[in-house]
């Protein structure tokens, strides 16, 4: 199967929910959904970025002591929550966490999450939230009075901070416009993937592939976006079709039990042979954990960046933080 829009190359977006944002455009409320975000804002998170990379490595800083960040996890998870709260540490702050919120929170007796969220916000100045709901992370950022960021909702809903940091890796090693892009895996359910084709919508002369099982593509509200943005994109189920000619390739995971013919499952996967067929200066990533569509025979190839992706989630989280904690 192969679909193609017709979109041809777009300006940048100037896009911005106004809930999810203060009065200044630079200035971050909220941090929800990944289409809320602009290329200078964009810029700006990733020059913060880089700061911390050379701050962490003198050794962090006690800037944020007086801050407290509050982690309330609905659902596992080891970088997002681990990178968040290393990230608050090495600014100086202070965690407060719930790593079960299922179990370990009111919830458990039936507190609703906003009211939750109510009571965890007036013990921090910040939230990070992985909800299992579609739509939870919302729900708690039109209660919260400090600022929350959706560290993943649901089966199906977003992980910006995941697609921040996916994004940041590959600008650290390339432009972002002109872009060629495989988004590989369970692309229906797939908040990372989501996410970030969100983010590359927002730069020029991008194209994407969204390669899976046919009853795993991508979801019609994500292709509307792309279209309404003139963001060139073509459906697959080949990978060998693509392999060749993209400059990024991004893995993520398949729940066998959804995909109808199992043994097909190996067309989707990364390993050696698929290396051969790469560009040489093509990028790997991952947003992990993975199973058997990433080979461990990869991770030694200098293509192979999803370790390094997951250090760099700690840079763009602490840089996010300092955006949404910074009064001016
Ligand atoms: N990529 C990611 O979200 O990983 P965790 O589920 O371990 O946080």
């Amino acid at each position: 199967m192969k679909i193609s829009n017709s979109a041809s190359a777009k300006g940048a977006d100037p896009e911005r929910l106004q809930s999810d944002m203060g009065p200044d455009p630079m200035k971050l409320r909220h941090v929800v959904e990944s289409q809320q975000f602009t290329v200078p804002v964009l810029m700006e998170l990733f020059v913060r970025a880089r700061g911390m990379e050379r701050l962490v490595a003198r050794g962090g800083s006690l800037d944020y002591q007086n801050r407290i960040m509050a982690t309330v996890f609905y659902a596992p998870s080891t970088r997002t929550r681990f990178s968040f709260e290393a990230a608050m540490h090495r600014l100086g702050g202070h965690v407060l966490s719930t790593e079960q919120a299922q179990v370990f929170s009111s919830e458990i007796e039936g507190e609703q999450v906003e009211d939750s969220i109510r009571v965890i916000a007036s013990y921090c100045d910040l939230i990070v939230i992985r909800h299992h709901e579609e739509g939870g992370a919302q729900r708690a950022a039109q209660v919260s009075p400090v600022p929350v960021i959706n560290a993943g909702d649901g089966n199906g809903g977003q992980h910006p901070t995941q697609a921040l940091l996916d994004l940041y890796t590959i600008y650290r090693e390339r432009p972002l416009d002109g872009l060629s892009v495989a988004i590989i895996g369970e692309l229906d359910k797939g908040r990372t993937a989501r996410s970030l084709a969100y983010l590359l919508a927002k730069f020029e002369r991008v194209k994407i592939f969204f390669v899976s099982p046919p009853e795993l593509q991508m979801k019609p509200d994500i292709l509307e976006y792309l279209d309404e943005h003139d963001v060139r994109y073509e459906l697959e189920s080949d990978l060998d079709r693509v392999i060749r000619e993209v400059d990024v390739v991004y893995q993520t995971r398949v729940k066998p039990e959804r995909v109808h013919d199992v043994k097909a499952l190996k067309r989707f996967a990364i390993d050696s042979a698929v290396l051969q067929r790469m560009k040489p200066d093509a990028m790997i990533l991952h947003p992990l954990p993975r199973t058997v569509e990433l080979d461990k025979t990869v991770d030694d190839d200098p293509r192979a960046h999803y370790f390094r992706q997951a250090v760099n989630g700690l840079y763009v989280r602490m840089a996010l933080l300092t955006m949404l904690l910074d009064k001016d």
